[in-house]
């Protein structure tokens, strides 16, 4: 395989990969990376306990949609499509996690969720087209007038939240904020950016902690909800493998009072999150990924990539590399068996990229698709549906015309 480091890589953003333009204006890396070690200092201190430990009692579930799974599936099993159903779920724990609000999405229609789907089409829209890539042409268009209506409202929502934070913070003042905070255990994102400082002890602006948010609403709802769309996809058609995660999960929570997944217990899945992983080498939710060259990288024959040169990383051509995975095309958690560690580079498996800009949020991710998927195992057997979906590529993996699955409610799941 070709063994290539990280090191002569940065993000392209000269010719913004479609997946940047997801992250079009976004936070500044540096930003990101105070937030990154503000979010794990935080972590330490309170546990997050907002996510995936509820406030209230479970709010997780109400996030999970599983009651309305429920309903559609009254008359026996359902026919659901996923991409739909997960995103509204994952759009709704991330406004939950970033802002601490209810968004109730997956219910009744939210203008907010509305337009962050919106602008996500439209961006995919607009990349394929390379005049509207000038902004003065594209606001012109009708669809360059949509996205600055549906900007319009998503940077509204965010400023009210802000300046209603800020108000909180300033009448409190940082302690009491933070007692009350932990009290309430609704710490989140909003703000621990609030908090957070720079190495010269400023504060972030307004502007930027509106661009973290939104860079992660962006960043976080798509990828994720892909991903789950794909790993219950295997798990359908590999019930073995699907039972044996609904094992696990009911050992772990056996004896319990209540089917809260606690932070402690997301270790403790190691057979899901084989599984997990599995499928985001099977079905890498970014299939690719830009990187310009800031040295000349040497290949193993010989030849040589310019310095300057833009390269385009197919993280699904490395995932299904049969050079390095044997029967690339099969699904087989067992090739990520903690027990029976592999041989591989480090680079062979690359969902979340790799180097200095990979992903934020993997972590948050990574708990969250757990939590996700051991809720629903314990409550829906998911099956396939009689037609195989063709994989789409687009800036995420998605399935043309939708991923359609069966699910059936477990009489014995607990409620
Ligand atoms: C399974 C779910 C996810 C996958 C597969 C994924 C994948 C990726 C990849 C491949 C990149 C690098 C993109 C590039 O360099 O071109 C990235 C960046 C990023 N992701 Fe994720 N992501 C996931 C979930 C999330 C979540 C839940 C969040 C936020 C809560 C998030 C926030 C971000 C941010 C902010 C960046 C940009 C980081 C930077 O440029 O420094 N991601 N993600």
């Amino acid at each position: 395989m070709l063994q290539l480091s990280v090191s002569g890589l940065v993000p392209a953003f000269v010719l913004a990969s479609p997946w940047h333009l997801l992250l079009l204006g976004a936070a500044s890396w540096l930003l990101a990376r105070i937030l990154a070690w503000t979010y794990s200092f935080c972590e330490n201190c309170s546990r997050l306990r907002c996510f995936p430990q509820p406030p209230k009692r479970n709010w997780f579930l109400g996030h999970l949609g599983t009651d309305k799974w429920k309903r559609l599936c009254l008359e026996g099993s359902a026919r659901l499509e996923m991409f739909e159903n997960i995103s509204l779920m994952t759009l709704d724990s991330l406004q939950k996690c970033l802002f601490g609000f209810d968004s109730n999405c997956q219910e009744s229609p939210s203008e907010y969720i509305a337009a962050i789907l919106e602008l996500s089409s439209l961006i995919v829209k607009r990349s394929q087209k390379l005049l509207l890539f000038v902004d003065f042409f594209y606001y012109l268009t009708a669809d360059g007038r949509r996205f600055r209506k549906a900007c319009d409202l998503v940077h509204n929502f965010t400023d009210a939240v802000i300046r209603e934070r800020r108000r909180t913070l300033s009448s409190q003042g940082v302690d009491e904020f933070m007692k009350t905070k932990a009290k309430s255990k609704t710490l989140d994102f909003i703000d621990v950016l609030l908090m957070a400082k720079d190495e010269h002890g400023k504060e972030l602006s307004d502007e930027d902690i509106r661009a973290e948010a939104d860079t992660f609403m962006f960043g976080g709802h798509d990828t994720t909800a892909s991903a789950l769309s794909w790993i219950l996809y295997n798990l359908a058609r590999h019930p073995e493998y699907q039972e044996r995660c609904r094992q696990e999960v009911q050992e772990l929570l056996r004896d319990r009072e209540s089917e809260e997944i606690e932070w402690d217990d997301l270790a403790q899945l190691p057979f899901l999150t084989m599984c997990i992983k599995e499928s985001l080498r099977l079905h890498p939710p970014a299939p690719d990924l830009l990187r310009r060259c800031t040295q000349d990288i040497v290949l193993p024959d010989g030849k040589v990539i310019p310095k300057g040169s833009i390269c385009i990383i197919s993280v699904f051509g490395i995932h299904h590399n049969p050079s390095v995975w044997s029967d690339p095309e099969v699904y087989d958690p067992f090739r990520f068996d903690p027990e029976n560690p592999q041989k591989r580079s480090p680079l062979a498996f690359i969902p979340f990229s790799a180097g200095p800009r990979n992903c934020i949020g993997q972590t948050f991710a990574m708990n969250e698709m757990k939590v996700a998927l051991a809720l629903t195992l314990l409550r829906f057997r998911v099956l396939p549906d009689h037609k195989e979906p063709r994989r789409k590529p687009e800036v995420i993996l998605r399935a043309e015309g939708g991923l359609w699955l069966r699910v059936e409610p477990l009489s014995t799941g607990a409620q």
